[in-house]
């Protein structure tokens, strides 16, 4: 990766409050691909989990940030929470 991408994906993550951040929700938006859910679907969860933090306020620097993300085909079971180890585990 050149410097300028690195440093325009440095911006970009700071724009983000990344560095921050306590949690990073990532949520499947990837209507074209889907594997589990339904477009509507991820509509409503997008909005209801972006009203809540903020009636939270978590949605502020050091909270919680909420990205889109293409589809993994992992949400059939609801959500996931936790780190990819324990994730991987869950599956044994
Ligand atoms: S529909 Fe994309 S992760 Fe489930």
């Amino acid at each position: 990766m050149k410097t300028s991408e690195l440093k325009s994906a440095g911006r970009k993550c700071d724009k983000l409050g990344l560095g921050q951040a306590e949690r990073t929700l990532l949520v499947c938006m990837d209507r074209k691909t889907a594997k589990c859910a339904g477009s509507k679907q991820m509509q409503q969860v997008w909005k209801h989990l972006k009203r809540r933090l903020k009636e939270l306020k978590l949605d502020q620097r050091g909270g919680i940030v909420q990205i889109k993300t293409g589809c993994v085909g992992i949400c059939k079971g609801g959500p996931i929470q936790g780190d990819c180890a324990t994730i991987g585990n869950l599956g044994d």
